[in-house]
């Protein structure tokens, strides 16, 4: 079949329509490199599916029996691993990119909020599967959600050990990570690609491009994230401590929750529990905030830019401290 015939049975045409030149800029072209970043996250997961555990007793074994015995699987975590890290580093260059040319303002709010979303369920996939290794990292996570669910009702009631008496925990937490979040996460995924597609994206400027001709650079850099993360992921694996032993504190969580640590260093459970709700809230509140002509635009980027780099020295300041106990 020649290159045409398949064209116009696939209907690939329709990548044709325009878009602005500007839109072929790598700044504009993050989220689908988090995107990249996503697929390999849940092409590896599946093949984890395979050789993972969720019963309390054999969760950790399981794993120890992956990097001991089944080498290609093994490098398999470690990309699985490093591609979350990666889609954590390239949403926030996405989100950043996004909010400092203001992509978030009429008529993409909607487009906004559905990122917002996006972020929440990527650190909830990033909890769930630090809990489902079972080592002390994850038990300590796993207190630490115990005690900060506690205080939100019955929206945290997810997170109880009490909440069902006949599966346990570690085992919804693995129907959270495996199915609940990225169902919900492909959902919308979908919805942003959709708003995308029908409001545009918020380049300006007179040339013209096509999306089509906008699909080989974005492969081109898709290919060099797998790539990079692929390289990486051989020379550095992913630690496994011992088995998790409940009532100790001596771990740091992993580097994407340090700031939440940092805060948790400072102000203690209170800090735990108000660092995400001052992210979120703030990502939250941007579109209403920054409008055209706003009072309260240049105050939303001034207090986004002090956020970010509060946010990346926390990170930095929790690395460097020694582990602290907060919860005994
Ligand atoms: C899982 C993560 C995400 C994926 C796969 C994703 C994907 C994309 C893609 C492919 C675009 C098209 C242009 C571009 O890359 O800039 C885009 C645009 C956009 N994204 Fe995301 N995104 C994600 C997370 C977020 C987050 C966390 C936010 C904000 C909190 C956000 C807000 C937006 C907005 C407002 C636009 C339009 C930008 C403009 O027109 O200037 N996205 N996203």
């Amino acid at each position: 079949m020649t290159q045409s015939a398949i064209t116009s049975r696939l209907a690939l045409d329709a990548l044709d329509y325009p878009i602005p030149a500007r839109a072929n800029r790598l700044d504009f072209m993050l989220g689908a490199l988090t995107l990249a970043a996503l697929v390999l996250l849940a092409l590896t997961g599946i093949v984890l599916t395979q050789f993972y555990n969720p019963s309390p007793l054999d969760a950790h074994a399981s794993v120890q029996a992956i990097i001991t015995a089944m080498p290609l699987v093994s490098y398999l975590r470690d990309v699985h691993a490093l591609s979350a890290s990666a889609s954590v580093v390239l949403v926030f260059a996405h989100l950043s990119a996004v909010f400092w040319r203001r992509g978030f303002r009429n008529p993409r709010e909607g487009l906004w909020w559905s990122g917002v979303l996006l972020l929440a369920l990527l650190f909830g996939l990033l909890f769930t599967g630090t809990v489902l290794r079972s080592d002390q990292e994850a038990i300590e996570a796993l207190a630490h959600a115990i005690a900060g669910s506690a205080y939100m009702g019955p929206l945290g009631a997810l997170f109880q050990p009490g909440f069902s008496n006949s599966s346990p925990i570690i085992a919804r937490m693995y129907a959270m990570h495996v199915s609940i979040m990225p169902i919900l996460l492909a959902g919308l995924v979908a919805l942003h690609m959709w708003l995308i597609r029908h409001l545009g994206v918020s380049a300006t400027g007179e040339a013209r491009a096509t999306f089509s001709s906008h699909l080989r650079p974005m492969s081109a850099f898709s290919l060099f994230v797998v790539a990079i993360v692929a390289a990486l992921a051989l020379i550095w694996p992913t630690s496994l401590l011992a088995p998790g032993v409940a009532g100790f504190e001596v771990t740091k969580p992993s580097w994407p929750f340090l700031w939440i640590y940092a805060a948790e260093n400072l102000a203690g459970m209170p800090g735990m529990m108000l660092a995400p709700v001052v992210l979120f809230g703030f990502l939250a509140i941007v579109p209403l905030t920054d409008r055209e002509g706003g009072k309260l635009a240049g105050a939303t980027r001034a207090a986004g830019a002090t956020l970010l780099v509060l946010l990346v020295a926390a990170i930095v300041y929790a690395w460097v401290a020694p582990a602290q106990v907060h919860l005994m």
